[in-house]
């Protein structure tokens, strides 16, 4: 596997009128990650933050999807996103942050 953990976070964009999207609110959580989690991260491998399109969970938004566990997440804030990088992408504590997991997976 040439990434250890691979982040996509969905930064797609849609018109007032048209269905809810995330790209306001996960732009500064996008930038945020990018910019701190490479520092912060002391896993043996790579770690990728990057941006997507609609990964079609818009309602439960603003979503990220971590890989290769597969899960879910929908930071609302950047104090989130500090929470989701210092306790799950750091220290692999994903009980301290199961209230910004998305649950349903089978969506
Ligand atoms: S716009 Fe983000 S999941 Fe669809």
């Amino acid at each position: 596997m040439y990434y250890e953990r691979h982040i996509f976070v969905c930064e797609n964009e849609r018109s007032p009128g048209e269905r809810i999207s995330c790209a306001k609110k996960n732009s500064e959580i996008l930038k945020y990650l990018k910019q701190n989690s490479k520092t912060s991260y002391k896993g043996s491998g790579k770690l990728r933050v990057q941006r997507a399109g609609c990964l079609d969970r818009c309602e439960q938004g603003p979503v990220l999807v971590s890989y290769p566990e597969g899960k879910w997440f929908s930071l609302k804030s950047i104090e989130d996103a500090k929470r989701f990088l210092e306790k799950y992408i750091v220290s692999d504590d994903l009980d301290s942050i199961r209230d910004l997991e998305i649950l349903d997976q089978n969506i």
